[in-house]
């Protein structure tokens, strides 16, 4: 079975006090829930990842040190492993603090950074290479789907960006589908406009890899998913989580969601 995931992307906010209350608070209740529910009941315990800032992540990390049941990892990586480039966090560095994952391809990084498929693809070359777990971030903008190119717009995203690689690699990497006018805009794809993108996103796995390869992959969803409309996304077949950014900020939240993937609720 494919894993679930619900991940928090807490990008550029909160300073390091507030981030340490909300991993706490984020803790108190994960370990509270595995007390409450005994393991053998959770039907399929999410994996929970936290995406803080890179200056909060060894600080997060030290939190969930032996904690099976949380990741850490960076918001971005540069696409060389080391170098003059001042002010670069690379995936080597990323991975010997300890961290296990770092999202590539965020729409934020390709709009306000210029970020291509070619170099995202360079980017998670690096996060492999570091036996880090790429979380690889696709999405269409608004006209893009007004004009309903927005599955040629994630097929090409996917392209170039991950089909490079081959089988063996791609069952480390994991989506999230963001279609980019849910994000931060309170507006949410329907239940069925996420799933439609998700299978097809299966689909082209399947086809250009394997049905096994396709079967394995977790896809999230990310865009305006909340405490309220959690449940209704999760429930479709091929959405296996979330990449949640306004609503990873507060833990009571952020602690719904996951329980709305955990079957728990
Ligand atoms: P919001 O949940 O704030 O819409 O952000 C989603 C996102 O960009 C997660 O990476």
């Amino acid at each position: 079975m494919r894993k679930k995931i619900v991940a928090g992307n807490w990008k550029m906010n909160l300073n390091f006090e507030e981030a340490k209350a909300l991993a706490g608070e984020l803790k108190v209740k994960l370990d509270h829930q595995r007390g409450v529910v005994p393991a053998h009941k959770a039907v399929s315990s999410p994996e929970v990842v936290l995406f803080p800032p890179y200056v909060y992540l060894t600080r997060i990390l030290d939190l969930f040190i032996n904690d099976e049941g949380v990741s850490v990892g960076a918001q971005n990586c540069h696409h060389e492993d080391h170098g003059a480039h001042t002010g670069e966090v690379s995936a080597p560095m990323i991975s010997s603090v300890g961290a296990t994952h770092v999202i590539i391809g965020h729409s934020e990084r390709r709009s306000q950074f210029g970020e291509d498929d070619e170099l995202l693809a360079q980017k998670v070359k690096q996060a492999l290479k570091s036996a880090l777990v790429p979380v690889f971030c696709c999405g269409e903008m608004l006209p893009e789907r007004e004009n309903g190119k927005h599955f040629q717009v994630v097929t090409d995203q996917l392209l170039r960006g991950l089909f490079w690689m081959d089988e063996v690699q791609l069952a480390k990497v994991v989506i999230a589908y963001e279609p980019v006018w849910a994000i931060g805009t309170g507006v949410t794809a329907s239940p069925g406009q996420a799933q439609e993108m998700h299978a097809h996103i299966r689909k082209l796995i399947g086809d250009t890899y394997s049905k096994g390869a396709a079967e394995r992959m977790s896809v999230l969803y990310g865009g305006s998913c909340n405490a309220k409309n959690a449940a209704e996304l999760f429930a479709n077949p091929d959405v296996d989580g979330g990449l949640i950014g306004g609503a990873s900020l507060k833990a009571a939240d952020f602690f719904q969601i996951i329980k709305s993937l955990d079957g728990s609720q």
